[in-house]
């Protein structure tokens, strides 16, 4: 599998001002990007995400560990050019209309004028900033400075493309927009990191993640496979519209509604015995299938305290 980025043991930590010691923000974090994924990057706050990524795009130096962007070492400016990247918090000069705004982006990266021009238009339109093109940008809203972001971040076509938390400060009709645009992006295979703590979104179209806490990679992999990984097992039961069927019968190993039954691995034998002679037809049984945010909170619940 070819990889955008490839980071290994990255160690960072920042100096807290009033105290000698310093602070841990990555503790040997190990990352994987494939080629053509679109790939989640979790963790709780202050986790270590916007270090690993400002660190991925030069901004910030690592203590140690290597850092590989587009099969170059250490984020040179011409592996910079192809990638795009919203920060956390964008700065922009806010006497700047959305238009010069992005026509000064353009020509730093060397792109001709009528592409700019062409690309502003169409990347305005597309972020539902049309209308206000030739505004100043001290008269935008939080979501609209937001919407900004995503832009500047698009103009040079980047093939890989990074994101720190895209839909913050993004109305609902917002968030529906930019993950449509996201997938269209990854069918044309731009290769997109997104670090978020919207975790529906991104179960919805991350096709693999990497959980962090407490600046080390906990879990990561495809996210079918990884949400598949639990110790559960759901029975499935066949029961036919209006019949009156017998109630499951009570046990302390799973938990049942009318038509499925939650049991641990080791007790799925057990669990289909009873069932079967209650009388009741079993119609399936396999993994249970974690939401994203289960599988969050079992894989990040404890990890670091006790430790600074
Ligand atoms: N410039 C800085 N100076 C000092 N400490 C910092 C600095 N930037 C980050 N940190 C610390 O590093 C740790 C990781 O922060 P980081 O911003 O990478 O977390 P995050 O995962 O992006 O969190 P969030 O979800 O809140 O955005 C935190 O403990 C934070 O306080
Ligand atoms: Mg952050």
């Amino acid at each position: 599998m070819e990889h955008v980025l490839s980071v290994r043991g990255l160690r960072k930590s920042y100096r807290v001002r009033w105290r000698k010691a310093r602070r841990q923000a990555l503790r040997g974090l190990d990352l994987e990007v494939p080629r053509g994924s679109i790939f989640g990057l979790l963790g709780p706050n202050g986790a270590g995400k916007t270090t690993t990524l400002k660190i991925v795009m030069g901004l910030v130096k690592p203590d140690a560990g290597n850092v590989l962007v587009l099969g170059e070492e250490g984020t040179s400016p011409l592996a910079r050019a192809r990638i795009g990247f919203l920060p956390e918090q964008p700065y922009f000069e806010l006497y700047l209309t959305p238009r010069r705004l992005l026509a000064y982006y353009g020509r730093l990266a060397g792109m001709d004028a009528a592409r700019i021009k062409s690309r502003s238009s169409y990347l305005l339109n597309m972020v539902g900033l049309a209308e206000a093109a030739d505004l100043p940008l001290e008269k935008f809203s939080k979501g609209m400075l937001q919407r900004m972001g995503l832009a500047q971040s698009l103009l040079a076509e980047p093939e890989f493309l990074i994101l720190d938390e895209p839909s913050t400060g993004l109305d609902p009709l917002g968030k529906v927009q930019v993950r449509e645009m996201l997938a269209g992006l990854h069918d044309g295979g731009t290769t997109i990191l997104i670090s978020s703590h919207q975790l529906s979104e991104i179960e919805e179209i991350c096709d693999r993640v990497a959980v962090i806490a407490a600046g080390e990679n906990v879990a990561s992999g495809g996210l079918d496979e990884l949400l598949r990984s639990g110790e559960e097992y759901e029975i499935k039961l066949r029961r036919p519209a209006g019949e009156t069927a017998p109630a499951l019968p009570p046990s302390a190993a799973w938990r049942g509604e009318r038509d499925r039954v939650l049991v641990h691995r080791s007790d799925v034998d057990d669990a289909l015995r009873g069932l079967l002679a209650e009388g009741l037809e079993v119609a399936e049984v396999r993994p249970r299938r974690m939401t994203l945010e289960e599988f969050f909170v079992s894989r990040v619940s404890g990890v670091g305290e006790g430790g600074a």
